[in-house]
């Protein structure tokens, strides 16, 4: 890469997506333009004191906005099985010193869409409700917006549903919208985020790096282990890390392009991600669809980016 990748992190952070923001704040190829919070893992309230406070202790320099608590139909749809009644359980996070814009997350990002000077990337982490409204809202953005890279869906199975994985089956609606934009799409779903598994020594040597973010880091690993573990994974899922992974180090995956369609309605499929392997709809691939990671460098990346931070406060 000849230049930085200006990008908008959306998420709701979630382990997960925090340590992807970690990866993207710690890259030299990404310049993070702003963040946004969607309901998802949590509340949008919980979400976005979260994503305010993982900026701050990032130290993210970059305008924050809220997303809304609905997906654009339906009620929403939470996960504080996993995360935790905050949504970010585990260590001790600094008091956000970051305030929300008192704009929402969808006029954020079309407001920074629109102010840069080169077309913007989208790393979408969590359920895709602000992506999929920028799309309804602002269409004249579109060819502003570079790539959408996302942490979700799965060509084989879900994970909340046998069908559906959570961030596309919390707004279905939307993530329709984002696969039907014409937009460059990478999709870092189930098939490659369940190979991107953290072990104990995989944390346990970032904790070893000892900077303040790295010990973070670890802990966060260390709890979304534990809870994986609890319920049968061999290790811990980082799946939204592989969204920015794909960004800043393309030649650890494998992808395959299909033509992919979002199952919005079904009493058992509603959510699901159903890619054309043999070109049925003779429609052109939509979809860059990641299906295997190198996941000794994914961590080698994980504790690189984790180092930088013991670098950056020399
Ligand atoms: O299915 C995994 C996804 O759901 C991840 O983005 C995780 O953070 C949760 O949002
Ligand atoms: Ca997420």
């Amino acid at each position: 890469m000849t230049s930085k990748i200006p990008i908008i992190l959306d998420g709701d952070p979630g382990h997960d997506d925090a340590i992807a923001w970690m990866l993207a704040k710690a890259s030299a190829w990404l310049e993070i333009l702003a963040c946004t919070s969607v309901s998802g893992n949590q509340s949008i309230e919980k979400t976005s004191y979260n994503a305010r406070r993982v900026m701050t202790l990032l130290g993210i320099d970059a305008p924050f906005a809220m997303g809304r608590e609905e997906p654009l139909h339906g009620e929403p749809i939470h996960a504080g099985n996993i995360h935790g009644e905050t949504g970010l359980d585990g260590p001790a996070l600094p008091d956000p010193t970051i305030e929300a814009e008192p704009i929402n997350a969808v006029e954020l990002m079309a407001k920074t869409i629109a102010a840069s000077d080169k077309p913007v990337t989208i790393v979408a982490t969590g359920p895709l409700t602000n992506v999929g409204a920028l799309l309804i809202l602002y269409p004249e953005l579109k060819p502003k917006i570079a790539h959408i890279s996302i942490m979700g869906g799965g060509l084989a199975h879900g994970n909340w549903t046998p069908a559906a994985e959570f961030n596309i089956l919390v707004d279905p609606e939307a993530a329709d919208v984002v696969f039907k934009s014409g937009l460059q799409l990478t999709m870092a779903g189930l098939d490659v985020t369940l190979k991107a598994l953290v072990f104990p020594e995989d944390f346990e040597r970032i904790r070893a790096l000892g900077n303040p973010i790295a010990v973070v880091v670890a802990e966060w690993l260390d709890f979304f282990y534990t809870f994986h573990r609890s319920i049968g994974y061999a290790g811990a899922p980082v799946h939204d890390a592989v969204a920015v992974a794909a960004l800043i180090k393309p030649e650890i995956l494998t992808a395959r392009d299909y033509y992919v369609q979002v199952e919005t309605s079904g009493d058992f499929c509603r959510g699901a991600t159903v890619a054309d392997h043999y070109g049925f709809s003779q429609q052109p691939p939509n979809t860059h669809a990641l299906v295997d990671i190198d996941r000794e460098a994914f961590i080698d990346l994980l504790a690189e980016a984790a180092a930088w931070y013991g670098k950056e406060s020399e």
